[in-house]
């Protein structure tokens, strides 16, 4: 099944819902598409908590996170993360380095941490693939998309579903953005399911994707 819901994720999470996925990938908002200033941790690990736990257990989640520089000091978003997913009980499989760009950034580091947790009951069994090997990656920024500037370029998500998925199983992003997931899911041969709560950047990813689609038939 391919699809996107225009909604929030814990919706399409709640208890009773007929999803179905093999693994995760997805790039949490920050602190201001959430309406919250980089000072409100306990605010942001509360709607991490209140997403992730909502998650199945037996699988492998990928988060890519920009930590934030902020008040002269820098607010690590990826930290929280990993406490937050120890503390429910997930292991740090893997971190790696996505290098986004060398241009000093006034609010942003330049790179991204991309971290893997699995459960211990994990049945997600890694594809071993050379491109997810380096521990550090260049792949730069997507930029385009309806002024939405400065995405996850397809690689990275290609990179981790490569390598945590195998040939027709589901990857779910509860956090789509404008597509770059499914596009990538697309391009290797795997199914998406996303939420995105913006109908303006729903609409984006919708006609990316049929954009994308129709590339192939013309
Ligand atoms: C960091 S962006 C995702 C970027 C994506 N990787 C891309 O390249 O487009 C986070 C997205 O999460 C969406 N969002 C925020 N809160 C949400 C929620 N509760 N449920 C679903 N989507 C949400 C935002 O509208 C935003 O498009």
């Amino acid at each position: 099944m391919n699809v996107i819901y225009n909604e929030d994720c814990r919706k399409t999470l709640a208890v009773g819902s007929p999803l179905y996925y093999d693994y995760i990938f997805t790039s949490p908002p920050d602190f201001n598409e959430l309406g919250m200033e980089p000072t409100q941790a306990k605010d942001y690990i509360d709607f991490l908590h209140s997403v992730f736990s909502l998650c199945k257990l037996n699988t492998a989640i990928t988060l890519a996170f920009t930590d934030r520089k902020f008040d002269s000091g820098i607010i690590s978003k990826s930290s929280m993360a990993i406490g937050l997913f120890q503390d429910l009980g997930w292991k740090l499989k893997s971190h790696k380095i996505w290098v986004k760009s060398e241009k000093i950034d006034l609010f942003r580091l330049t790179y991204a941490n991309v971290l893997t947790f699995t459960f211990g009951n994990c049945q997600i069994k890694q594809q071993n693939h050379n491109d997810f090997k380096p521990d550090v990656w260049a792949d730069g920024w997507y930029r385009g998309a309806g002024g939405f500037t400065n995405s996850l370029p397809q690689k990275v998500a290609e990179r981790c579903i490569l390598n945590f998925t195998a040939l027709g199983q589901t990857v779910y992003n509860p956090f789509m953005g404008i597509g770059q997931t499914a596009i990538a899911c697309i391009a290797t041969g795997r199914n998406y399911i996303g939420s995105e709560l913006s109908s303006e950047v729903y609409d984006i990813a919708r006609k990316r994707i049929e954009e994308y689609n129709a590339s192939f038939t013309t």
